[in-house]
């Protein structure tokens, strides 16, 4: 959410201004205050009207505004906004930007900023190509200036190349990449989670109470911080993340192998519930009662351990590899030991199961009381949303990152 946050719009003129209606939609829905500079040009593209419409502010288009620049108008703008996007920002615009030129507001307001700027250009490609352009951008990100495309693409002029100006979300996402940093932006991350399902015929199963909502706060979270984030999931409720990518499994031995197929990987968070047990020869057919007191003995394996795998790999071991336990007692005796035994980098153990008043924990609630597990070091995270400890690991994953 862009709470808070003051963005100046400046339109210039080009055909690709109707995009920044939908952009100023964009982040209005965001919550970011906007206000927008319409130069002579752009307002042959788009009225006035319907940018104040849709911004909710009044539009500047004059310099010499008497109200305005009693107030001393250019200057304000430039300096009560926390952002400048030119966008569509025309061959002409960039090249007043370059020489300092201040001969409208749009310019003026450029030249007088003590903020960031972002440029989302948009012209014909031997324009954009035309080394007094490229000169230009050069001078421009030299000085710090943020760009959002051009794109390559047919163009409205009939041509084709590099030019279009991005779409309204793309420059919408940049917004966001430039207020938050993307910490883990080039990491990728696979995440267990969920329950596994271990057939006994083909409609029974041993399974567990896992919901998946941890490792779903986690794939969020990480995906916020900017990580590559793969997802492979035992059957849960809940819904995909879009920007995730989730393979949907069942048993812990397709799990194994999902998560195997997806390596090499810079993080693998093993949140799943696996089974530790499969029918050692599930029945081909639903299994039937023989007679009234029939009791059918089934023969169990274990299952391959996924984490143990992944922290026991000599090749290619991901830089990070992070468990979970599930203990009903003994917690921090078993964790320790649980995160020694396995080889993982981090183990974050805790309670399920039914406390003394009967209530369930853990499994399927909305909180969890996390013991913080690493070779060095052992810390108790008072109880606490899903959410918050997917924020919580996040924070540590980035702290690991940037010490290194
Ligand atoms: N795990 C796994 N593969 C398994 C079993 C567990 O990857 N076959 C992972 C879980 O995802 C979790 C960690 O190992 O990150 C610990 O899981 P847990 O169920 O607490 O421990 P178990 O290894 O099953 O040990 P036990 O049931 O004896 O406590």
């Amino acid at each position: 959410m862009l709470d808070n946050k003051k963005i100046l719009l400046v339109i210039s003129g080009g055909i690709a201004a109707y995009k920044t209606l939908e952009l100023i939609r964009l982040l209005k829905k965001d919550n970011a205050d906007v206000t927008c500079i319409l130069t002579r040009a752009g307002e042959e593209f788009v009225t006035p009207l319907s940018v104040a419409s849709l911004s909710g502010n009044k539009v500047y288009t004059d310099l010499f505004s008497l109200t305005d620049e009693t107030e001393m108008g250019h200057i304000n703008l430039s300096r009560q906004n926390d952002l400048i996007i030119v966008a569509p920002a025309s061959a002409d615009i960039m090249a007043k930007m370059t020489h300092g030129m201040a001969n409208d507001l749009a310019s003026t307001t450029l030249l007088a900023s003590n903020k960031s700027i972002m440029v989302a250009p948009a012209m014909n490609p031997e324009m954009w190509d035309n080394p007094a352009t490229q000169n230009n951008v050069k001078m421009l990100r030299e000085r710090g200036i943020v760009f959002c495309g051009p794109e390559k693409g047919d163009m409205a002029c009939g041509e084709t190349g590099e030019g279009r100006m991005s779409e309204a979300q793309t420059i919408h996402q940049a917004v966001h990449d430039f207020f938050f940093e993307r910490p883990l932006k080039g990491k990728k991350v696979l995440i267990t989670s969920g329950p596994t399902y271990e057939p006994l015929d083909p409609v029974r199963f041993i399974g567990n109470r896992s919901s998946g909502k941890q490792g779903h706060a986690i794939a969020k979270s990480l995906l916020k911080a900017g990580a590559h984030v793969t997802m492979i999931s035992g059957p849960t409720n809940m819904p995909d993340i879009s920007g995730v990518d989730i393979q949907r499994i069942e048993t812990a031995h397709e799990m194994l192998d999902t998560t195997l197929d997806a390596l090499p990987a810079d993080i693998v968070i093993c949140a799943a519930a696996v089974s530790d047990w499969a029918l050692t020869s599930p029945s081909a057919q639903k299994m039937k009662k023989k007679s009234d007191d029939d009791t059918p003995e089934i023969k169990l394996k274990q299952n391959p351990d996924i984490l143990k795998t992944i922290s026991q790999m000599t090749d290619n071991r991901p830089a990070l590899v992070i468990g979970f336990a599930a203990e009903t007692n003994d917690l921090e005796e078993n964790a320790a030991a649980k995160r020694a035994r396995k080889n993982c980098d981090w183990l974050l153990a805790n309670q399920v199961g039914k406390d003394e008043n009967g209530t369930q924990r853990g499994f399927g609630t909305d909180e969890n009381e996390i013991y913080f597990v690493t070779q060095q070091e052992q810390t108790r995270w008072n109880n606490m949303s899903k959410d918050s400890v997917a924020q919580r690991l996040t924070d540590h994953i980035i702290r690991h990152f940037n010490n290194k």
